[in-house]
């Protein structure tokens, strides 16, 4: 790129959108808007106003837009993701929030209203968009979120903390036994992606924690297992259970949570693109909890291409 001294913002957008384009990325035009506005310091409208001015481009454009075009994330570059209300402070070490997943917060939002004083966790909470979303979102909520990796607490920690979100560093897997069968709502986005399954965006394959992407086994099921096996722990009868999944994985989902005999209701739920992405439970009363890993699926083989996140 030469836009350098002198060029004016609209000539550079439009150098930059080639240069992105070029480079595969999925939406150049909106990425290369997007980072003039990051350095110049404007949202969208008033970038908008500038371009059909006689502005000249931004200090730094140059060089951001080529870390871009090395498919390094937009997020990472600009520091920040919008997920729901939030702005969250976000960088490398921690997985980007995804819009899909803004379903399945609406999820827990429609389920809690009414509810005086619900108590929540987040289990994998990340940059701590689910938790921080219901915190913002359902006035009286005292949300919990649980994180294992260092890296991706200390995300949360800078955008959970003010808003009241109780953090805890920890593994899903036994987390806050001394909150045991008190949740009304447990919720999870946890890692789910088979083994095998190498996303194909150099933006998720090589910045997106390993540990955010892989449910671990061949099949990516164990992470979500154990989720689904601590909800069941953690919730009150009649409390809801809520996951994000792959697509591929819903059938097999649903039949593992009404094989424990632990939960009514199992439902999956379709995203914005009528994909089945979230499952939703509610605990019924007594049962035991669950082994930490059910029975594998008859057919783990999971194509590829069909995995999300
Ligand atoms: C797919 S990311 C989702 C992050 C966030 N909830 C979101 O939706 O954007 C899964 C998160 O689970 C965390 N994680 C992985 N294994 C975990 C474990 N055993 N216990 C707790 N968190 C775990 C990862 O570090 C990562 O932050």
């Amino acid at each position: 790129m030469t836009s350098g001294a002198g060029m004016s913002l609209a000539g550079a957008v439009r150098e930059a959108t080639a240069v992105l384009a070029a480079a595969g990325v999925p939406s150049p035009r909106v990425d290369a808007e997007l980072l003039a506005g990051h350095l110049l310091g404007v949202g969208p409208g008033r970038l908008r106003a500038m371009l059909l001015g006689d502005s000249p481009a931004p200090e730094g454009y140059d060089d951001l837009v080529s870390e871009r075009a090395q498919r390094i994330p937009l997020q990472h570059l600009t520091g920040v993701a919008h997920f729901r209300y939030l702005e969250l402070a976000v960088g490398p070490g921690v997985f980007i929030p995804r819009p899909e997943t803004e379903s399945v917060v609406q999820l827990v939002i429609d389920r809690l209203q009414g509810s005086r004083h619900p108590k929540v966790v987040d289990l994998g909470t990340g940059s701590g968009a689910i938790a921080g979303s219901i915190a913002h979102e359902v006035p009286g909520s005292e949300v919990h979120a649980v994180e294992f990796s260092g890296f991706a607490h200390a995300w949360a920690a800078k955008n959970l903390l003010p808003l009241g979100v109780i953090l805890v560093r920890g593994d899903l897997r036994d987390a806050l036994p001394e909150h045991n069968g008190t949740f009304d709502v447990v919720v999870s986005n946890p890692p789910y992606i088979p083994a095998e399954a190498i996303p194909n965006e150099p933006e998720v394959a090589l910045h997106d924690p390993p540990e955010a992407l892989y449910g671990g086994g061949a099949d990516g099921m164990e992470l979500p297992t154990a989720a689904a096996a601590s909800a069941a722990r953690l919730l009150l009868p009649g409390g809801y259970f809520v996951m994000e999944h792959a697509e591929v994985q819903a059938a097999w989902i649903a039949s593992m949570l009404e094989r424990t005999g632990l939960w009514s209701e199992v439902t999956t739920h379709l995203d914005l693109n009528g994909k089945e992405r979230a499952t939703s439970a509610v605990r019924r009363n007594g049962g035991q909890n669950p082994e930490p890993r059910a029975a594998k699926p008859s057919n783990p083989e999971i194509p590829d291409e069909r995995i999300g996140q």
